[in-house]
Parts: C-alpha cells; sequence; structure tokens
C-alpha cells in the first residue's frame, strides 16, 4: 500500500467518525472538522502525490481551489441559519454538476482513443450512469433551490406520471443502447445530457406543499451515488467510499422523512407525491371565528399550569428566539411548572432544524421529545405553546382528503386543554393552507413576532 492510499484510508476513516459525531449537537461541531480534515488531506494528497496529475495544470488546480474556497467561504459567512436550507439545495446541486461534469471529461478521453464503441461497456455504463444521475441532481437541485427561496412556485403538467416516467425509461434506454453498441454517434452523450436535466426540472417541479424535505434528501443521495461513479472511473477509493456514505445517507434519511411525510419511496421516485398527488387539492376552506388571548393572560395560565409543552417551527428560527424560548422554559419551571419540547420531524426547513436551534441555546436535548413519543402526552398537558409552526399541527393532515398534506403525520396539540399559537399574522405555512386548529375553541392566538412576544411573555411571569 502506498502513501496516498494510506492517505485515502485516514480520510476515510474521518468520514466515518465525523458522520457519526453529528449525530449529536455537543460533537456535530468536532464531527464537521474532523470530516472537513479528511477531505483536506485527500485533496491535497491526490494533488501532489497522484501519478497522474501534471504539474503544468497545477495553475488550473489551484485557481479553481483558490476560487471555490473564497466563493464558498464568503457564502457560508453570509448565510442566515433560515437560509441553511437552499444553500445546502445549492451546493447539492453543484455536487451532483461536478459528477456530471467527470462523465463529459471522461466521455471526451475515450473520443481521443478511438471510437466510443470500442470503449469497455462497464466504463462507458458508468459515464453514462454518473452523467444521469448528476445531472438529474444538479437540475433538481436548483429548482428545490428555487422553491425553497419562494421564486419557483410547483407546477403539476397534464399527466405529469406518465411523462416522468416515460423519460426516464427513454434516458435509461438511450445509455443502455450507446452502452451497448447500439448508437455510435458521439452526440449521444448530448442528447442523454438534455433529456436528464429535463427529467430533474420535471421530477422535482410538481412536489409542492409540505412534501420538499423528502425530495431534498432524496437529491442529496443522487449526488452521492454519482460522486460514487466518478470513484469507480478513475479507481479512487476516497472518492468512491465518500459517494457511497453520502448515498446511503441520503437514502436513509429519504427513508426516515417518507415515514415522517407517510409517503411510500415509490410514489416520491414518480413524482406521484404532495402538490403533486391527483387527488391533493388546496384543502377545504375554513369558516368560523379566532379568539385573541393577551400575553399577561397567557402567562397567567402557563403559570397555573402543571405541564407546558412547546411546539417549536419555522418562524422560531426566523424570529431567532431560540434563546428567549429556553428563558421561558426555565421561568417556568422555577414556578414548578414541568417543560417539554415536540419535536416534528419536518418542522424548521431542515432535517434536525429545530434540534440544532435548540441546541443553540442550551435547552437540555432529553427535553426535546420526538413526535411519536409526545403525542400520547398530549391529554395530560395544559398548555400547548406554539411558537412560529404551523403545518406541523395542522389537523388537515387527519381530516380533510383534499389536503395537500392529507396523510402526514402530525404533533395531536388538540388534545391538551388548551392550545396557544404564536405567530405574526393568520398566514398560511410552507404548504399554503389553512389551519382548522386556529378556529378550535380551545385555541387562543397571540399575535406578533415569536422573539418580541416571548420575552414580554417571560417579563410577565416574572411580574406575577
Ligand atoms: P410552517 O408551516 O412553515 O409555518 C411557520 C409559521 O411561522 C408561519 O405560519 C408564519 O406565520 C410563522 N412565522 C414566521 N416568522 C415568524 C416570526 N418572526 N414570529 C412568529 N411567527 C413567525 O412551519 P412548520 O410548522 O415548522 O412546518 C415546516 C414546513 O416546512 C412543513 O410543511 C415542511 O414539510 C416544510 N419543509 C420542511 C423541511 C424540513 S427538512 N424540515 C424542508 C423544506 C420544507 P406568520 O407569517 O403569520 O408569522
Amino acid at each position: 500500500m502506498n502513501f496516498l492510499q494510506i492517505i485515502y484510508l485516514i480520510a476515510s476513516l474521518t468520514f466515518v467518525i465525523g458522520i457519526k459525531m453529528l449525530g449529536k449537537p455537543e460533537s456535530a461541531r468536532r464531527g464537521n472538522l474532523i470530516a472537513a480534515f479528511g477531505m483536506t488531506i485527500a485533496i491535497f494528497g491526490t494533488i501532489f502525490l497522484y501519478e497522474g496529475i501534471k504539474t503544468s495544470n497545477y495553475i488550473w488546480i489551484f485557481g479553481g481551489l483558490i476560487v471555490g474556497t473564497v466563493i464558498g467561504t464568503l457564502m457560508a459567512k453570509k448565510v442566515k441559519m433560515t437560509g441553511m436550507p437552499q444553500m445546502v439545495s445549492f451546493f447539492n446541486g453543484m455536487g451532483g454538476a461536478c459528477a456530471g461534469i467527470i462523465s463529459l471529461v471522461e466521455f471526451d478521453h475515450i473520443l481521443h482513443t478511438g471510437p466510443f464503441t470500442d470503449a469497455d461497456p462497464v466504463k462507458l455504463g458508468i459515464i453514462f450512469l454518473g452523467l444521469v444521475i448528476g445531472s438529474i441532481s444538479f437540475a433538481g437541485s436548483m429548482i428545490a433551490f428555487g422553491k425553497l427561496v419562494e421564486k419557483i412556485k410547483d407546477k403539476v403538467l397534464p399527466l405529469q406520471q406518465v411523462v416522468n416516467i416515460g423519460l426516464l425509461l427513454l434516458i435509461l434506454g438511450i445509455a443502455a443502447a450507446a452502452t451497448l453498441g447500439y448508437i455510435t454517434t458521439p452526440n449521444v452523450l448530448f442528447l442523454i445530457l438534455a433529456l436528464s436535466l429535463l427529467y430533474g426540472v420535471l421530477f422535482v417541479m410538481p412536489i409542492g406543499g409540505a412534501d420538499m424535505p423528502v425530495v431534498i434528501s432524496l437529491l442529496n443521495s443522487f449526488t452521492g451515488v454519482a460522486a460514487a461513479m466518478g470513484g469507480f472511473l478513475y479507481d479512487n477509493k476516497v472518492m468512491l467510499f465518500g459517494g457511497i456514505l453520502v448515498g446511503s445517507a441520503g437514502t436513509l434519511l429519504t427513508v426516515v422523512m417518507c415515514k415522517a411525510m407517510n409517503r411510500s419511496l415509490t410514489n416520491v421516485l414518480i413524482g406521484n407525491f404532495g402538490g403533486g398527488s391527483k387527488d391533493a387539492g388546496e384543502g377545504k376552506a375554513i369558516t368560523g371565528s379566532i379568539k385573541e388571548i393577551s400575553k399577561s393572560d397567557a402567562a397567567v395560565l402557563m403559570k397555573y399550569s402543571k405541564k407546558v409543552v412547546i411546539v417549536p417551527g419555522y418562524g422560531l428560527a426566523v424570529a431567532q428566539a431560540q434563546h428567549i424560548c429556553h428563558e421561558l422554559e426555565q421561568v417556568l419551571e422555577d414556578e414548578g411548572v414541568e417543560v417539554k419540547y415536540a419535536i416534528h420531524p419536518v418542522a424548521g426547513r431542515m432535517p434536525g432544524h429545530m434540534n440544532v436551534l435548540l441546541a443553540e441555546s442550551n435547552v437540555s436535548y432529553d427535553k426535546l421529545i420526538e413526535m411519536d413519543d409526545i403525542n400520547p402526552e398530549f391529554k395530560t398537558t395544559d398548555v400547548v405553546l406554539i411558537v412560529g409552526a404551523n403545518d406541523v399541527v395542522n389537523p388537515a393532515a387527519k381530516n380533510d382528503p383534499s389536503s395537500p398534506i392529507y396523510g402526514m403525520p402530525i404533533l395531536d396539540v388538540e388534545d391538551a386543554a388548551h392550545t396557544i399559537v404564536m405567530k405574526r399574522s393568520m398566514k398560511a405555512g410552507y404548504a399554503g393552507i389553512e389551519n382548522e386548529l386556529f378556529f378550535s375553541p380551545k385555541n387562543s392566538m397571540l399575535f406578533g413576532d415569536a422573539k418580541k412576544t416571548l420575552t414580554e411573555l417571560v417579563s410577565e411571569l416574572k411580574s406575577l
């Protein structure tokens, strides 16, 4: 085993250790640094120790490294916590694009040695597969990015599922025919590229409502698999290993997300879910009246409760209210109230969003209770305080088959004696639908920005 292979082995180990450490908020930052160290030694090891690299290319390699590092660092420094999901989606798309470009370059190398039909069919197959998966991941991630920044709206074409399945089969058929020598023109590469990009757009375009988390994790696994194809092509162990790791972690996350959203993986793959489902509509119109509660009444209600459950949502992240939320929890506990947090798997805009946010303000990890464990507890809860959450507590998911979120498991907050919803207006959440809970006789609305309202609630509680 030469020195470069040892570097690759160490790098691969750091990826595994890093991923393991990402599993807990306390160790996540260190885990990220360890994996980044592994990636750094793998990159520089390849540049300086891989025999095929000519020193005359260093100018291009380091030029690209510097440009990429500067852009990546500036973006990461500038991004707000609420902008993280779209940045992750964008970076994921860039990974897919890189994998696709590797296939284009390697195909060009083959053409330099003769007709591509004379090449090793296994190598050709890997090149085509890398191009297909990488391009789908790139185009899909760009559409997902557009949706997350709310610049692209869900769009379902007539016969969308038939078109999607047909297009995917056509791409795979053309790639197989070219691999086996039935298609001889090298331009087939551009046809596969164009159709794969189109498929990426059509695949993500109809996915709407609350189902974006599933598609984001699926695209993430696509990028991993596409990168692993590059590892096969170059016989590069660390690239293969890293790609498989991302691919399998993304696939596991997709399965977890499918379970959280109660969607089947097959439906996800053919774009038949969320806003794209033929049964999903706008949801039924809700009539009725809401009642508001003052901060002082809300403070009294909570102070004299035995048990309060806080439901954090995307609005908590927008308002950056996690620290004051933790203070509210402590003030209530000083009054002898039992306080827990109910964590829905897709609350916020990225997997684990609420866990990361609350860990940032040092909320004890054992107070964060997952949906399946907290749901039976709502029956014995006096007050549920819903802070900037909406879709994850929308009963339409259980009661309204015409709703785009129908079937998604939600937090059963309506089982509690009282619910208080803290948000700025009556506007809808991510899925764009009204929430029947707001009109329930057991519910009260506490309008305002979450940080400001929580700050005032804490002062009210302290003055009681
Ligand atoms: P949402 O349903 O998006 O609702 C968030 C609510 O927060 C909004 O109704 C908004 O109402 C309120 N809000 C915003 N800013 C606020 C502020 N400064 N102060 C107080 N309230 C504020 O959030 P959720 O319940 O967490 O559900 C998450 C949704 O995002 C789901 O549909 C999920 O599928 C989707 N999604 C999740 C992910 C992942 S992986 N977690 C990824 C993509 C999409 P006002 O405007 O009236 O204040």
